[in-house]
């Protein structure tokens, strides 16, 4: 089973601002639905909160929260382990889609990391911390948008000499 973390980030590391994200990358979001297809997708309360089509279609919806949401075709967990345990129970790879705070805990038990970089600077209120040294690049392609913004997609594997001491 694999725990992957994926999201888009610019190269300031903006990932949201107001609820939504700064760019419109078309291309990148059929990336991003070909990567986590048939797959758990978990996310922040607010990410949920803002999906414009809910659940996202093809794929197990699973909301991170402290609190109680009710949708019956949505999987609720209090923690990052609680939403890994969810997906191993279903025989699927999770990734972790993000806010800011999924994206840094899910960091400490992620195997894989896919990062679309957005290849411009934009303003927002949401933010990722750069990848730690224990994060290989093993595949880098570029990429420019029918709507002229040029990005990145890096794939990342943990390095082989890491050991995780994180509980989350
Ligand atoms: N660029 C990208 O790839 C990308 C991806 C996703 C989202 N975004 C953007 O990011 C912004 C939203 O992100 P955000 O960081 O503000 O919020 P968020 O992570 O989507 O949601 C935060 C909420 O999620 C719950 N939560 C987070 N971590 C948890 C954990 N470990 N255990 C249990 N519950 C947890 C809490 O909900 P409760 O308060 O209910 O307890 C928390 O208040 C939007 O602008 C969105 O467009 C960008």
């Amino acid at each position: 089973m694999k725990v992957g973390v994926i999201y888009a980030r610019s190269l300031n590391n903006v990932i949201g601002d107001k609820g939504n994200l700064p760019w419109h990358l078309p291309e990148d979001l059929k990336h991003f639905k070909e990567t986590t297809r048939d797959c758990v997708v978990a996310m922040g309360r607010k990410t949920w909160e803002t999906l414009p089509i809910k659940p996202l279609p093809n794929r197990t919806n699973l909301v991170l929260t402290s609190s109680s949401l009710y949708h019956p075709e949505v999987i609720t967990s209090r923690s990052i382990l609680e939403a890994t345990n969810e997906a191993f129970y279903r025989r699927k790879d999770i990734w972790f889609i993000g806010g800011s705070n999924v994206i840094k805990r899910a960091l400490k038990v992620a195997d894989t990391v896919v990062v679309t970089e957005v290849l411009n600077n934009y303003e927002g209120d949401t933010t990722v911390e750069d990848l730690a040294d224990e994060w290989k690049m093993i595949s880098k392609t570029s990429h420019r948008s029918n709507t002229g913004i040029n990005f990145n997609i890096l794939k990342y594997e943990r390095s082989d000499n890491y050991v995780s001491t994180n509980t989350c």
